[in-house]
């Protein structure tokens, strides 16, 4: 069976071509690689594949999913847990398989929330340029101690949950929302609601899925309600967040950091070199200008580890495609 893979870098034939080929004794998959990523221009490519296998800003729309359909294609395999760019509706009514990698390494993403909090607070990529230019002044490098302040979480969910036992463990009062908790969290943190999560945080840090209902969540009603100063930490999509009204709150010095591996215009930068270019990504570019600004481009899931599972999950995903199982990863249509 002929599987396309869209927006394969390097490191996705690396980890899939290793998966596939520890999996060879149950058939083993032919991967057609394309850097390019899938959308209605590139989903001819998928000619003679009976599956595409898809990142976080490959487009799965309507009309890019009934071109899938019309060349062939019958399965969706994502590499990666969120499916907000699958027309669920449409993949449905063409009976398309389609499955997801619902938990990789959530620590993996954790673990980068974590760093950037500590990047921004400590000031340390400056610090790296700073001494490397024979610069040892201290100045401007002020950060706070972590130890005693507020986080709250908002998506208490496994990356959530995985970021919250880290503040715990470095002795911040760790608070959390989610309509839908766990009782994992009990242990770690008191359940509050948005309003009081807000109000009370010095840290603010997003892990909930993009849903109609969380689009822009944080928007200039939300900013309003963070505390004066506070840091603003986002590693789950781009569009829990308006970006304009974040610039609006920096402008105003009452946003004290933004900490974002995520952009909600990300699909036209990320995964790319574009040092070459002119971005004229107008909101991204101001961004850029805050000194007090830290964006990392969607690397959260980025360790061996977490690419190991993506990798294997996936295949266990189109193993079930290839023998009509049932799938446990399925979404919506399964
Ligand atoms: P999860 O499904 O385990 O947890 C999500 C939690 O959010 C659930 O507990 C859910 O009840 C909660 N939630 C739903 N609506 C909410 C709302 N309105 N307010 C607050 N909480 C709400 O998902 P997981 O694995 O923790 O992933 C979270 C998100 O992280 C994903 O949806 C994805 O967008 C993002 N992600 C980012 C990665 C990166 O590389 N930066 C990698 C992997 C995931």
């Amino acid at each position: 069976m002929q599987i396309a893979v869209f927006s394969a870098r390097p490191y996705d034939r690396r980890f899939l071509d290793e998966a596939n080929q520890r999996d060879a004794s149950r058939g083993g998959f032919a991967f057609v690689y394309f850097d390019v990523a899938l959308d209605v221009h590139t989903a001819a490519l998928a000619q003679d594949c009976a599956a595409v296998c898809v990142f976080v800003n490959d487009r799965l729309d309507g009309p890019v999913l009934h071109a899938l359909h019309a060349v062939g294609v019958r399965a969706v395999l994502l590499r990666c847990a969120g499916f907000n760019n699958v027309d669920l509706a449409v993949a449905k009514a063409l009976d398309l398989f389609v499955a997801r990698v619902p938990a990789y390494s959530p620590e993996a993403v954790a673990e980068h929330a974590l760093a950037l909090v500590m990047t921004l607070n400590r000031q340390t990529h400056r610090a790296y340029n700073r001494v490397r230019e024979g610069n040892f002044m201290l100045d401007g490098l002020l950060g706070r101690t972590l130890h005693g302040r507020t986080v709250g979480i908002i998506g208490t969910g496994k990356i959530g949950l995985a970021t919250a036992r880290i503040f715990k463990g470095m002795g911040c009062i760790v608070l959390g929302h989610d309509p839908y908790p766990s009782a994992a969290f009990g242990g770690i943190g008191d359940r509050v609601g948005l309003d009081e999560l807000l109000a009370r945080a010095d840290i603010v840090s997003l892990h909930c899925p993009l849903t109609p209902e969380t689009h822009h969540l944080i928007n200039d009603a939300s900013l309003a309600r963070m505390k004066p100063g506070a840091m603003l930490v986002n590693t789950s999509r781009g569009g829990l967040v308006d970006t304009h009204a974040v610039i609006r709150a920096l402008k105003a010095r009452r946003l004290g950091h933004l900490a974002i591996d995520v952009y909600e215009q990300e699909s036209a930068l990320f995964f790319q070199d574009l040092s070459g270019e002119i971005i004229d990504d107008e909101a991204f570019q101001r961004l850029m200008t805050f000194p007090n600004v830290m964006v990392t481009g969607h690397q959260g899931f980025f360790t061996v580890e977490a690419l190991q599972e993506i990798s294997a999950i996936t295949l266990g995903n189109l193993q079930d495609f290839a023998a009509g199982r049932v799938c446990a990863n399925a979404v919506g249509t399964g």
